[in-house]
């Protein structure tokens, strides 16, 4: 879910829906926001998209100069407008929105039931501005702001994770945010403060931001902004410029963001490459990348362990390919939600890495904290080395873990990850070169000559896109009543056999599945006939004979065979039935071009289609609940 706040001198529900709108990606079953305005707390809501909000909000005057605003993604009860946020106490003095989960919501709502509060929805938030009102009416505030007092009491009984925005039409020149576990940040204006669950509904306001600590809260009125530990102490804090480029949250003539964002990966890789590569290693006798990480993290290192979600999880399976087959390390990688609650046992000198593109996803900051946890008091040997891969270094990641890689891909909007991915993939080359240089594994020359490749992927990525982009427009086209696909890869090529599936998927809601092409025979082929396309990635290198004959073997069932493969290739030409053709790259460097045109089929399946590309249903782009 995306929360906002405003308090200042403009109008408040424009600013709030102009910032719900850079939020949506977080969540777009319901909107909804409140404005305190002739002494009363007036809330406006809508299911679905925030453009009824937007509609519903037409006919209505109301030049409020306070409120918060709210867009949803489902958890507790059902997406309809009687569990949009914000949530107002009996009364309907109090309201609140919450980006979380509050796991003792039952107990709570029995306790305050009892006091005689009235409860309208099923979700877990409404238990906050009854808890406030309650608070309210006991709470002594000499000296301070009851408002704030009966908040701070509020949170300290709530468990779980959740970042809240609170007004009170008693208290009209008071908002009021905390956080716990769910991003917030606060932004600075000239009489006016603005929260967000994100930068970019701030950026448009003001570049100075504060992003909260989890256990703080704040108090925002017209004349500044005091944070307060969930203790009650004051906490000083100044805010801190962000140099961002506002045209990034623009689509630029696109049809959707994630064309836009598709388009911009030849860009993300060169900035890549110009941040991380250091072009004097060979003079210097230096490692040949530098990622600014301290020694210790380097030292007797016996093991990786890699922690993500989703399209970071694929990406980190190919980061594992790239430690294991270029340094030598032995890495695994979990599903953050999985490796929770069954972590493997501790082992020595382990590196731990957080791949999270926005830095905020529940289950993998929740991992990370829990290695961080088990691994103190050990030994030194067994501390925990905590290393996130994020493009979002002002995240909640990046205030957790010791050191990150920032992947400098610039924001992304499309709910699908395109340019995040491809950025990920550069981080972990650059991770595996830089380990294989330490630790011996390769001989320089073998380093200099994929650091040599490495530079070609920007030209090769724009390449396929300016050739290839109209013809998957089209051949999109014929799978207008396609129902499943089958994505084949192997080596290095199966996660992204994986993330092609996956992003189908997300967008076209077509069945997928990504498989290493050996293990077809294995059962998937079962679901082989005419009706059911197979991609198949076949680059040629170690296993491209063993690829393209797991594609001979769907062909044989009438599967409709699709190649990703360079073109002029005759073996392969004969094979496929229609080929993505990609230009010839050494196998280990392939994964960058392959998933490009995966990317443009999934996007123009879906586009054909007439699916909102940009926002998936039920998907969030980033998932700050567990
Ligand atoms: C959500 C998104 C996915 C994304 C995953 C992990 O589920 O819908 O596209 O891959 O979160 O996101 P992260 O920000 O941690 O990379």
């Amino acid at each position: 879910c995306g929360i906002v706040g405003y308090i200042g001198t403009q109008v408040a529900s424009e600013i709030l829906l102009s910032g719900l709108e850079k939020l949506e990606y977080r969540g777009y079953d319901s909107a909804g926001i409140a404005l305190i305005w002739e002494g009363q707390t007036q809330t406006i809501r809508a299911k679905g998209k925030l453009n009824n909000l937007r509609e519903k909000l037409m006919g209505v005057d109301i030049p409020a100069r306070v409120g918060i605003g709210h867009t949803r993604w489902a958890t507790h009860g059902k997406p309809e407008e009687y569990n949009a946020h914000p949530h107002m106490d009996t009364a309907m003095r109090v309201a609140v929105v919450q980006n979380g989960i509050i796991e003792n919501y039952r107990e709570l709502r029995e306790t305050l039931k009892a006091k005689g509060h009235q409860f309208r929805s099923d979700t877990d938030t409404e238990v906050i501005p009854h808890l406030i009102a309650e608070y309210l009416k006991s709470v002594d505030g000499s000296g301070g702001s009851p408002f704030l007092e009966a908040v701070r009491q509020a949170v300290n009984e709530l468990e779980g994770a959740f970042a809240i925005a609170v007004v009170c039409a008693d208290y009209p020149d008071e908002l009021i945010v905390a956080r716990q576990q769910a991003p917030l940040v606060l932004g600075f204006g000239q009489g006016e403060f603005f929260c967000a669950s994100d930068t970019p509904a701030l950026i448009p306001h003001t570049r100075a931001v504060l992003p909260l600590e989890n256990g703080e809260l704040a108090r925002l009125t017209p004349l500044g902004a005091e944070v307060y530990s969930f203790g009650g102490e004051r906490v000083q804090k100044y805010p801190r410029t962000l140099n961002w480029n506002p045209v990034l949250v623009e689509k630029q003539g696109f049809r959707h963001f994630m064309l836009k964002e598709i388009y911009e990966q030849p860009g993300v890789v060169r900035t890549c490459l110009e941040a991380y590569l250091n072009p004097d290693w060979e003079a210097n006798q230096e490692s040949p990348i530098k990622l600014g990480l301290p020694e210790h993290f380097y030292q007797d290192l016996e093991q990786v362990q890699i922690l993500a979600c989703g399209t970071s999880w694929h990406a980190s399976l190919v980061g594992k390919y790239l430690l294991e087959q270029l340094a030598e390390v032995p890495t695994m990688v979990q599903y953050a939600s999985e490796f929770r609650y069954a972590p493997p046992p501790i082992t020595a000198n382990t590196l731990t890495i957080g791949v999270t593109q926005s830095g905020e996803t529940a289950d993998t900051l929740a991992a990370l904290a829990m290695e961080q946890q088990r691994r103190s008091g050990k030994t030194s040997q067994y501390q925990a080395r905590l290393l996130g891969i994020t493009n979002r270094p002002e995240s909640s990641l990046a205030q957790m873990v010791a050191q990150i890689i920032d992947t400098h891909a610039g924001i992304e909007i499309g709910v699908a990850a395109t340019k995040t991915f491809v950025a990920q993939l550069m981080a972990f080359y650059f991770l595996a070169l830089d380990l294989a240089y330490r630790r011996q594994t390769l001989p320089l020359e073998r380093i200099a000559e994929i650091i040599a490749g490495l530079r070609q992927l920007p030209a090769e990525v724009e390449l396929i896109l300016e050739s290839q982009e109209r013809y998957i427009e089209e051949l999109a086209h014929e799978f207008n009543e396609t129902q499943d696909f089958i994505f084949l890869g192997r080596g290095i090529n199966f996660p992204i056999a994986l993330e092609g599936a996956l992003k189908l998927k997300e967008i076209s809601y077509i069945h997928a599945e990504g498989y290493p092409a050996g293990e077809m025979k294995h059962g998937p082929i079962a679901l082989l006939d005419a009706k059911v396309p197979v991609v198949a990635i076949a680059m040629p290198g170690s296993l491209y004979e063993k690829v393209l004959s797991n594609a001979q073997e769907a062909k044989a069932r009438d599967a409709r065979l699709i190649g990703v493969t360079p073109k002029d290739v005759p073996q392969a030409t004969e094979i496929f039935d229609d080929l993505l053709p990609v230009p010839k790259m050494e196998e280990l460097l392939s994964p960058i071009l392959t998933v490009i045109p995966l990317q443009l089929l999934a996007y123009h399946i879906a586009a054909r289609r007439g699916l909102d590309v940009d926002q998936p249903r039920n998907l969030a782009k980033s998932v700050t609940v567990e």
